[in-house]
Parts: structure tokens; sequence; C-alpha cells
């Protein structure tokens, strides 16, 4: 009797645990506030191993190649493109219902031998080639790859003089290379989001400024650039309240421009050997980062660089650190997985659209008999509101906002963005 009361309560113990495990993970409420959450992977590895597999279908929404989308593994030789690898992926992210990132177009790294001795006209013709190739072959695949790094890490790292990085790319194309790729993109596929990547950017420095003195000066010669990426691979050390701060304004600034902002390779390192203290101290970091990222209207798109200690590039790339990511090396969630899990839970919506416009903190009214333009928060337009008399409120809802919210009051009729997707 005993022993099946027992077997009895485990059971029902095991069943409440793996129910509420179901529940409680960062896709759900990413997915609820229409956060793109997202992590990179690498080829084969979620059809290899079953824990790893099973964490970035539970917890993300949005994939990035680590290293199967750029130039190299696309095209290892002039006029032959593999895109076998990175299909996989797409199939895999298409088959469990998630979006990915295209990484990366153009980039002095990773860049196959034949492309960097290029000159001139004929490396302006290999950079079109490869850019429509690319996107026209991942643009039939029904949008599962939503954006892309255009251009990666083309400017100096001390940013001075608004310094371009020297490179192949700097030295031997003959023009603006950063222009000209967001115009080939663009023509390749004119649907795209089009981003500039780059790293040591998160907060307001002398790199991230000449960059966004670049993005100004595109946007206003209208050169197609829709979003810029933090990279975000940062350390410990220079995590302070200031230094929050500075990113805050930094993500501001850009949003301002009108650009998308997206968080595209977080990572955190600590100097090994990490304590406890250390993995508090990052997964509040992990949680600030998250909180400017929500605060941000233009910020809709978060991806870590990896999610476990198993797989990381950092200590191979960063001597002496280790522990950036958000699962430990035996696939167990860290402090960091736990407060970006309570940050999404409690983030509250706060974003309204009204004439295409993103309100913050505020309720729009709209007249009856009016019809308004609904944005998402993306900015991509869902379809038009209008306010009949007589109507229920969630009639007057396009299909694709079915999970968005009308709130009624007084006879008024505000719209609340919910969520985003
Ligand atoms: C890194 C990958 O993680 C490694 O596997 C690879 O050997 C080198 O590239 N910035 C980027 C990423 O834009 O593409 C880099 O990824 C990390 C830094």
């Amino acid at each position: 009797m005993r022993g099946s009361f027992s077997i009895l309560c485990c059971t029902i113990l095991l069943l409440s645990s793996i129910s509420v495990k179901s529940q409680d993970n960062l896709r759900t409420y990413a997915d609820k506030i229409g956060m793109n959450l997202g992590t990179c992977v690498f080829h084969n590895a979620y059809s290899t191993d079953q824990t790893y597999s099973k964490i970035v279908k539970q917890d993300f929404n949005t994939l990035v190649a680590e290293n199967e989308m750029k130039p190299d593994a696309l095209q290892a030789n002039r006029g032959q493109f593999n895109f076998s690898r990175a299909d996989e992926m797409v199939k895999f992210a298409k088959a469990n219902n998630m979006k990915m990132r295209g990484h990366t177009l153009v980039w002095h790294s990773q860049a196959p031998g034949w492309l960097q001795n290029l000159k001139g006209q004929e490396l302006m013709k290999a950079m079109k080639d490869h850019i429509t190739g690319v996107l026209t072959h991942f643009k039939a695949d029904n949008k599962t790859v939503i954006e892309w790094d255009v251009v990666n890490e083309a400017f100096h790292n001390d940013g001075t003089k608004g310094e371009l990085r020297q490179s192949f790319w700097s030295n031997n194309f003959g023009g603006d290379f950063i222009d000209s790729a967001f115009v080939y993109a663009h023509k390749a596929d004119p649907d795209i989001l089009l981003f500039y990547n780059d790293y040591n950017t998160a907060n307001v420095n002398a790199k991230s400024t000449a960059i966004y003195e670049k993005c100004k000066k595109m946007l206003d010669n209208g050169i197609p650039i829709h979003g810029i990426g933090f990279q975000s691979h940062q350390t410990l050390e220079e995590y302070t309240p200031a230094f929050m701060a500075s990113v805050k304004e930094n993500f501001d600034r850009f949003a301002k421009l009108g650009l998308k902002i997206a968080v595209t390779e977080l990572d955190i390192r600590i100097t090994t050997p990490t304590d406890q203290n250390e993995l508090k101290k990052q997964a509040d970091y992990y949680r600030e980062f998250m909180e400017v990222a929500l605060a941000n209207p233009a910020c809709r798109t978060f991806m870590i660089w990896g999610f476990t200690d198993k797989h990381s590039w950092v200590p191979g790339t960063f001597r002496g650190t280790d522990d950036a990511l958000i699962y430990d090396k035996n696939f167990q969630p860290k402090p960091a997985y736990t407060s970006l899990l309570e940050t999404l839970k409690a983030y509250k919506p706060d974003g309204v659209i009204s004439n295409g416009k993103i309100q913050k903190n505020s309720f729009v009214t709209i007249n009856k008999n009016s019809t308004t333009a609904l944005f998402d928060l993306r900015g991509a337009k869902v379809g038009t509101y209008t306010v009949n008399s007589g109507n229920s409120p969630a009639s007057y809802l396009p299909q694709s906002m079915a999970s968005k919210t009308i709130i009624t009051q007084n006879g008024k009729h505000t719209a609340v963005i919910q969520n985003q997707r």
C-alpha cells in the first residue's frame, strides 16, 4: 500500500514537473510578445544530438546558422553554390515553425580564397553574383529566412575617424562596397530586411558612432538599409549601470533613424574559473540586455550566439574565458536562463499602433466609422482596422491579428497590440 502510494506521488510529481517544464520555457513567452528569440546552431547538431535539438525547439523561435550561410560555405568555388547544409537548417526551422536570420553576405572573414584575389569590376561582379544567388535561393523558401546581415564587421575596431577595417573588400573594391552590397541585396529580394552587423557596438563608443554616421548617410542617400545588428559579444567585467545606460542610449539613437534593431550574437564571457557570484552577475547582465531590447519597439530580435557552454566559440577565441551562454556544459539551465525567462514572463506589452506609428505607453483612440492602418511592431502592415458600430470588438481584427486585442471602453475603441506576429 505504502509502496503504491509513493509510486503514485512520484508519478504525480513527475507529471506535474513535465507539464510545468513544457509550458515554462523561453519560447512560449517570446512567442506571446512577438519577440524573435534565437540561437545560432551548427551543422547537424540538431539532428544528431537529441538533447541539443530538444532545447533548440523548446526555447527558441528563430535560428541563425553559425557558419553554414557564410560565403565560404555557400560558394567555396566560383559559380558553384552549395546550399545543402543551409537548406537542411531551413527545413528544420520550417518543420518547427521557426524563422531564420541569414548570416552573412559580405565579410572579410570566412570568405573563399578565389573571392579575396579579385579586384575592381571583377570583385564587384562577384559580390553581385553571390548576393543575388543567395537571396534568390532563400527567397523561394516562403520567407523562413526573414532578414539578412548584408555586411558584417566592415568598420575598424577603434572606430576613430569612421575608418573602415583594412580588408580585401575595402582595399580592392574601388567604390563603396557597403552601399553596393545593400543595393544588390534589395534588388535581389525587395521584401527582405537588410541589416548591417558588427561587434563592440552595443554601447555608444567611437566605433558605434562611426557606424551610426554611416547608416545616417546611407538613409539620406536612399540606400536600402533596414536594420542594425549589434553582435554583443560581451564581457562580465564591463557590466555597470553606466554601461547599460549607454547601451540603451545607443539602441535609441539607431531606432530614431528609423532602423530596426537586432541583438544578433549575444554572449557574456567570464574569466575562468567561474564562481556562483559571477553566474549571478551574468544573469543580471542577460536580464538587463533583454530589458533594454524589450523597451525599444524597434528591437524585436534577440539572438544568443549558441545556448550551451558545451558548444561555444568563446573559449577557443578568447583565451581564459568561458561559460558565456545560458545552459551549462551538461545542458542544465544556468541563472541566466532563469533571469531571461522571468523577464519575458513579466513583460507587459505597451506598444500601440496608430496611423502607422508606434505609440509607446499610450492607448490610441480610434473614432467610430474610421479606418486605421495597423502595423505590427516590426513595422509590417498587417491590415486595416475599421470600427463600425454594432460589431463586436473581435470582429474588427483582420485574421492575421487574431491573437491581438481590442479594448472597448465607454464606446471608444482602443487597439492594443499584444502579439506582434
Ligand atoms: C564564429 C563561429 O562561431 C565559429 O564557429 C567560426 O569558427 C568563426 O565564426 N562574429 C560573427 C560570427 O559574425 O559569424 C562569428 O562566428 C563570431 C563573431
